[in-house]
């Protein structure tokens, strides 16, 4: 994987991801630069080599190819719609086949052992499943205790109170408009920290919007749309108009604690309590 010269997708604050062909991230990607979401987030966690991370909601693998390579880690890439045979090409593509697994799972129906983890992370995917108060205690069990949780999400710069602006409502040149249903899971740092400052079973809770996150997205539109490799219509133009007031991503990581959690998405919790008799 050695960088092209032909798009350039380089530069000082994802030397890591620098590394990274840039058509490879083109032709792999299913959101705003995969490779640069998850430099940012490994930036505030600990891995080390041998690890066993869960790459949740992994898309294309991508991710768990960076961490896998940069980091020495062993790597569960689960994912729902994505294929593991096309995710398996793609990490023998990459000689990972040692340390990378690739899994199709649901997020409510992970097959792991409690504790088997040492770190979860997950990029742009987690607002996907995980926004209401019960799945973070679901997702610890997962995790050894000291173990991580980390996060990356698109998100809000600040509070939509007042309702959704004008300018992601409005439709692009292209015809395309950015606000659809689903971006109302976009939170801000200050919401996801409030929601797992509430779970017992994860500490040292921090949470930020990357600076200039908006900037990165509108650049991977633009480097899509250059490359004639975008899947959608392009939202750059919103992003610009935006100039990050509303959008940007958001890095949530905290740190597993020792207490007990359920498994409230298991079918046989009703009998293992009693109350299916
Ligand atoms: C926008 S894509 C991002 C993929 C990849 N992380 C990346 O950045 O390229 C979101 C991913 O979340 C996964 N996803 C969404 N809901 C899920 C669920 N309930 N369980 C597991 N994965 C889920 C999808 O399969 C999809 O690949």
């Amino acid at each position: 994987m050695e960088a092209s010269s032909t798009l350039d997708l380089t530069g000082a604050e994802f030397p890591r991801s620098s590394g990274y062909d840039a058509a490879w991230m083109l032709d792999n990607q299913m959101g705003p630069n995969a490779l640069w979401l998850a430099e940012w987030l490994t930036e505030s966690m600990k891995l080390e080599p041998g690890m066993r991370v869960l790459d949740l909601g992994c898309g294309k693998a991508m991710t768990s190819i960076f961490l896998a390579r940069e980091f020495g880690v062993r790597v569960w890439a689960v994912d729902l719609w994505m294929s593991p045979d096309n995710n398996w090409r793609r990490v023998q593509e990459a000689g990972l086949e040692g340390p990378i697994c690739p899994v199709l799972a649901e997020a409510h129906a992970l097959p792991f052992a409690q504790g088997f983890f040492d770190a979860v992370v997950s990029v742009d995917a987690y607002h996907y499943f995980g926004t209401d108060e019960l799945y973070l205690h679901y997702l610890s069990r997962l995790v050894r205790p000291g173990g991580q949780i980390g996060v990356v999400v698109p998100g809000l710069a600040q509070p939509i109170d007042a309702g959704v602006p004008a300018h992601l409502l409005q439709p692009q040149s292209n015809g395309k408009v950015f606000w659809e249903d689903e971006c109302h899971s976009f939170k801000t740092a200050d919401w996801w920290r409030a929601l797992w400052n509430r779970c017992s079973k994860v500490e040292g809770v921090s949470a930020d919007l990357q600076p200039d996150g908006w900037r990165h997205w509108r650049d991977f539109e633009r480097a899509l749309e250059a490359a004639g490799k975008a899947t959608f219509p392009s939202d750059a133009e919103a992003l610009e108009k935006d100039a990050g007031r509303t959008l940007g991503f958001v890095r949530v990581v905290a740190r597993r604690t020792e207490a007990e959690a359920v498994n409230l998405y298991d079918s046989g919790i009703g009998k293992a309590v009693g109350i299916d008799r």
